[in-house]
């Protein structure tokens, strides 16, 4: 899978993508992270892509000139499945979202900056806008990056254990059960009896029972 970000901040992207999982997931080819610098592709003076916006107030608006030389540069090479762009407004990031663009062999993601971009850009270009929460970052970029990983990690042969995605919390609408490891017993504090007791079916049976017990608990909203 591709997953070609634009950005006027492409440092905070440097991150992200180079360590565990994410790394792993591109040394073995599996994704191709692109991050691209929108100030590459204006046509203004001193690499500008923001302006005031039209009828006054307060910050600036995102230009939809240099986002549009970008976008129609990149899809002479590449098709997208998706342009997304990465707003508060759009409709909110879940496991299941994850799950459909995990299918996607393309996207572009766009983020945002500044008060916001030129409402034509959003109208013309993108087929799609999330938000991670409700909740105003100072731009798209860790979303993107949360979104990428949240992903990444769903691409075949990407996690060592296949089975391990399957179990996360949020798969079939149930956050994940506890888990332990060594020591078994830590300041008079025992690790469940069943999880020692070999039993895989009691073992199975256990965490299919606190996964339920713990999203009773702590996401009712869940299992409506
Ligand atoms: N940009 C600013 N805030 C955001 C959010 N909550 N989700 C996605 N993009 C954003």
């Amino acid at each position: 899978m591709k997953i070609d970000i634009i950005t006027v901040v492409p440092d905070i992207l440097s991150g992200p993508f180079s360590h565990s999982i994410m790394k792993r997931a591109q040394d073995k080819g599996l994704l191709t992270v692109n991050v691209i610098n929108l100030r590459e592709y204006t046509s203004y003076a001193r690499a500008q892509v923001d302006d005031y916006p039209f009828g006054g107030g307060a910050g600036m608006v995102m230009m939809i000139e240099p986002l549009v030389n970008a976008i129609e540069s990149l899809k002479k090479i590449t098709q997208y499945d998706e342009i997304i762009f990465l707003s508060p407004d759009g409709e909110t990031f879940n496991q299941k979202t994850a799950n459909a663009l995990s299918l996607k062999k393309s996207l572009l993601m766009v983020c945002g900056h500044y008060k916001g971009v030129d409402q034509r850009f959003r109208d013309h270009f993108v087929t799609k806008e999330i938000s991670i929460g409700d909740y105003v970052l100072s731009g798209g970029e860790l979303a993107a990056a949360v979104i990428t990983d949240a992903i990444g990690r769903l691409l075949p042969g990407v996690l060592n254990d296949e089975t391990s995605a399957l179990t996360d919390s949020f798969q079939d609408n149930l956050l994940a059960p506890p888990v332990y490891t060594r020591p078994e017993n830590f300041r008079g504090w025992r690790v469940p009896e069943v999880l020692m007791s070999g039993n895989h079916k009691m073992i199975e049976a256990w965490r299919q029972e606190q996964s339920l017990i713990r999203t009773q608990d702590r996401r009712p909203d869940l299992l409506d």
